[in-house]
């Protein structure tokens, strides 16, 4: 097998930087080899690969919102879909009650009610949700539930938000993004100061002592100045969190707009972030999305935190929801198409209703887990090797070598820790982590999207 030129592998990702992100594979079509369709197969795989397995975590995908904002990349419905919300969590309650056999009582340690906006549903459906959840699979104690809303709903709609935290929801996230009405407006999103207000003012009455806020930064009409405004606004809010996205283009109304962004630009915007935040007491590592101003509190869910360090596997379900099992990914219905048709097609004939599912060999598995460790800017060893059953070290010898050398990387006890040139540069680093086949999908494309 020819061997790959690290140097130009690394320099191609950062050519490439708005895809050489946390998420993947590079594209939906790059694991097609990995694809099996036949529907007997397919619930095999499932029983089997989560037979190895004894501690997991569940997603539960909700995509309904008023609208699609232009910047958005997920699973969202609006429109006529928009009206079939009690078609939808029917659906949703039987693919819940399909997974009943495969997931057993095996024990479930984190789980997030995301979107898509989880709130656009009936307090009576997010109850029916969580209920169905609960009888179904081991919650063990202590798990903290993690729900996603809009400030909208949340300034408008207090019994909705009282009712999640007697549901069980201790934690609860929302989006500002921003708070230039400019953008706000180009991208077709509602928002003011006195929303966000309201929304906190509710929030806290109905007792969350956990809050996070999104802010968006990497737009092409964002200067560094507007995105100090709405930091600042965000931090005179007072959540516990504030979680960071870069915009990825992908699949979003302004992906034309990706090629006028720089990697300077987004660097200094979030350098800026990072020095501000630290300043305010909201800590993370150079590079991590959440800051959190909890001690000992990483600030994401408990969801996200086990998937991300312990590379602990999950299951998704509802529209588009991926999965990322002992060694198998998946994607649900409407990953693709953003619809809820076939959703709705495979539900009714008691099909799992997965759109794509490939059993991936390990090499696949291990640059997925890694890919997605750049969330928190470090992989921890102990936990890789648990995962796996391979030394980091060992099987990433070359790469290491090569980002210890350019200071891009460093080992310190037990973790690889991504620097603030490698953070800086990111786009080139995780690519050292992917599997022979996407290093050399990476060198053979020339375009991003
Ligand atoms: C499911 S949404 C949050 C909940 C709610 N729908 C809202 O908008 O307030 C999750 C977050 O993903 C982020 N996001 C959306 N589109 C993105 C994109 N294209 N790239 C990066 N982050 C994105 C936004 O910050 C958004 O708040
Ligand atoms: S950002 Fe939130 S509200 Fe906007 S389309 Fe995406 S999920 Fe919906």
């Amino acid at each position: 097998m020819e061997k790959i030129n690290l140097e130009e592998l690394y320099n191609k990702g950062i050519k490439m930087h708005h895809i050489t992100n946390t998420a993947y594979p590079l594209r939906p079509t790059s694991f097609m080899r990995y694809k099996i369709k036949d529907e007997l197969e397919i619930s095999n795989l499932l029983k089997e690969d989560l037979a190895n397995i004894d501690e997991m975590a569940l997603y539960v995908h909700v995509p309904f919102c008023q609208s699609r904002c232009k910047f958005c990349e997920y699973a969202v419905v609006s429109g006529d879909d928009y009206n079939k919300k009690e078609e939808y969590v029917r659906a949703l309650l039987k693919e819940i009650d399909m997974y009943k056999d495969v997931i057993g009582d095996k024990k479930i340690l984190g789980f997030d009610l995301g979107g898509g906006t989880p709130t656009q549903l009936e307090t009576d459906q997010i109850r029916r949700i969580t209920e169905k959840l609960h009888e179904n699979f081991n919650f063990v104690p202590g798990v903290e539930m993690s729900i996603e809303t809009t400030p909208v709903i949340a300034a408008r709609d207090y019994d909705k938000i009282k009712a999640l935290y007697d549901m069980g929801y201790r934690r609860i996230s929302m989006g500002i993004q921003t708070v230039n009405p400019i953008l706000l407006k180009a991208f077709g999103r509602e928002g003011n100061h006195s929303i966000y207000e309201n929304a906190f003012k509710n929030i806290r009455k109905a007792g969350f002592k956990k809050i996070n806020v999104d802010l968006m930064y990497g737009f092409l009409h964002q200067d560094l100045d507007d995105f100090k405004n709405t930091l600042e606004y965000a931090v005179k809010l007072n959540p516990e969190y504030i979680t960071l996205y870069r915009n990825r283009y992908k699949g979003t109304k302004i992906a034309s707009e990706a090629e006028g962004v720089s990697l300077d630009k987004v660097n200094k915007q979030y350098a800026e972030a990072h020095r501000f935040l630290n300043e305010q007491g909201f800590v993370a590592f150079f590079g991590k999305n959440t800051f959190s101003r909890l001690k000992d509190d990483y600030g994401t869910s408990d969801y996200l935190t086990k998937r991300v360090i312990e590379g602990l596997p999950y299951v998704g379900m509802g529209l588009g929801a991926q999965s990322f099992g002992y060694q198998y990914l998946a994607y649900n219905e409407g990953a693709s198409t953003k619809t809820l048709k076939r959703y709705f097609e495979k539900i009714k004939k008691g099909q799992f209703p997965i759109q794509d599912i490939y059993p991936l060999p390990i090499s696949e598995a291990i640059a997925k887990m890694v890919s997605v460790a750049f969330y928190f800017a470090f992989v921890d060893l102990d936990c890789f090797k648990k995962r796996f059953g391979v030394d980091f070290k060992e099987y990433f010898k070359d790469e290491i070598k090569f980002l210890l050398d350019r200071d891009l990387i460093e080992i310190k006890e037990n973790k690889m820790i991504v620097t603030k040139k490698g953070m800086e540069n990111v786009g080139g680093v995780i690519p050292m982590f992917y599997s022979k086949e996407s290093k050399d999908e990476l060198m053979k494309m020339d375009k991003m999207f």
